[in-house]
This record gives structure tokens, sequence and C-alpha cells, in this order.
């Protein structure tokens, strides 16, 4: 993928029919940390913000991939509860990009049946930022295809602590017997209550660590982890990715 391209280009004719993928097979939730933008932007002479928005453009291509593959859920690390501690105009930003991505991007998504989703505490998330999602996930609320989940101020942590909290206030309320909290009922109350959890997680540029993403979700998820940066990750490198969850051994702590 040229730069030119990442930084210019919209639309690609980027070709899955012709890579071999057991499409039986494939994963039913990817999760992934899109991690590497500051580094592109940086390695290409360019400020930060260029690497975010270089790397909203991956997210159409992967997004239009996973569907055309027949995943049914595709779950994106777009900004962290520790985000916040970056720089203001850096924050300003990445909560103007869906602004952008969502007109751009909604008939393309409808076309391909996709529902847009958010995972994440809406409380602190700017009304501008908000509005975008919400409009896009109601625009798309009856699609039936691909999930396109967006983990936008989302933690594990704090989506388990919240999570606990909730639970507790139920049995406090007689709503839930001690006696019947299991895994599932703790599942209920995190914020992935209706989906599966991730099969595939997947992280960009060389990072190797979960960085407090859906950590109870990945318990059993298979692990892959590249170098290339998210703004260079493509649907070759994705369908890579796939290929080789395909050939793992999934044991879920059997033999
Ligand atoms: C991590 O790279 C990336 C992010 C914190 C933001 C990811 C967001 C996008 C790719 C765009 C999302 C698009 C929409 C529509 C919401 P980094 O900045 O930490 O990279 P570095 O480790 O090289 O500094």
């Amino acid at each position: 993928m040229s730069v030119l391209k990442r930084l210019f280009g919209w639309k690609s004719n980027w070709n899955i029919e012709s890579h071999q993928v057991d499409k039986r097979s494939v994963p039913t939730h990817v999760a992934v940390v899109m991690d590497g933008n500051g580094r592109w932007a940086q390695s290409h002479g360019l400020p930060r913000v260029a690497g975010h928005h270089a790397g909203m453009k991956t997210v159409r291509e992967i997004a239009i991939t996973a569907s055309n593959l027949g995943i049914k859920v595709l779950t994106l690390y777009a900004f962290s509860t520790e985000n916040w501690k970056r720089p203001k105009d850096e924050v300003e930003f990445l909560m103007k990009l869906p602004q952008e991505f969502f007109p751009k991007m909604i008939d393309e998504l409808i076309e391909n049946n996709v529902q847009i989703r958010m995972m994440g505490i809406r409380d602190n998330l700017p009304k501008h930022t908000l509005e975008s999602i919400d409009q896009a996930i109601e625009r798309t609320k009856n699609n039936t295809g691909l999930i396109l989940n967006f983990a936008l101020n989302y933690g594990a942590r704090k989506e388990i602590t919240d999570g606990i909290l909730d639970l507790i206030a139920d049995v406090q309320a007689g709503k839930v017997e001690i006696a019947q909290i299991n895994e599932d009922v703790i599942g209920n109350y995190l914020l992935t209550r209706d989906l599966p959890d991730p099969d595939l997680f997947i992280r960009t540029s060389g990072e190797i660590r979960l960085s407090n993403f859906m950590l109870w979700q990945c318990a059993y998820s298979e692990l892959w982890f590249t170098d290339v940066c998210w703004p260079d990750f493509d649907s070759n490198q994705f369908i890579e990715a796939i290929n080789k969850y395909q050939n793992r051994n999934r044991r879920f702590g059997g033999i």
C-alpha cells in the first residue's frame, strides 16, 4: 500500500476472490487493536494525526473485507479509556473522525448490510461524536450482516468493574440470587452481552500486549500480531491472519 494511496485514496479495488480463504471456517468474531498510526505518520515525516486519518481508510478496507468473508462481528479498538491522556489536539482530531467516516461510508455500509454499533462509556464523549455514531447506528440497526462494533472510550477493567457494580445492585434488589452467579451471568453484565467472544484477536504495529482490550471476552481467543502499522495493514494481511487462525488447533483447555 503506497503512502499516497493511504493518504488520499478513499476507494480502492482490492480483490479478496484471488486469495485462498475457506469461508466455512472464518472466525465469527474478530477483535482488532489498530495500533501504530502515530509511528506510521512519523516515519513518513507527517504529524501523528495524519496516521489516524490514514488509519480510518484501513477501517473501511478491513470492514468491507470482513463483510465479504462472512465474518459476523468485527470489533475495532478506536479509543481507550486511557487515550484521554493524549495531547488535546490529538484527542479532538480522533473525536471528529466519525463525522468524516460515517457520511463517506454509510451508503457502502448499508449496501453491504453492515450494522454499526458502539461499545464504551458514552458519558464523556463529545456530543458531535455521539451524534454521528448514533445516526449511523440508527440507519443500520435493521441490517443483518457484519456487526461493525467500535470500541470507543472503552476499557476492559472499567467494563468489568461497572458490570460487577450492576450485578451487586441487582443482588441487593433481589433480582439475582448469589447462588445463581456463574460465568454466563457475569457475561450478561458486560457490554458484549449479546455478542459471541472473539475467536481471533489481532494487534498491529509490533506491540505484543492486550492494552485493557476485551480481557474477559478474549480468554480463549487466538492471538495474532504483526509488525505492520495499522495504516499499512490491508486486506491481504487480514486474510493472512484469518489463514493462520484457520490452521490453529483450538482446544479450549482440552486435549
Ligand atoms: C493507536 O495508534 C490508534 C488509536 C488510538 C486510534 C485508532 C483510530 C482509528 C484507526 C480511526 C478510527 C475510525 C473511526 C471512524 C472511529 P497510536 O496512535 O497509539 O500509534 P503509535 O503507537 O504509533 O503512537
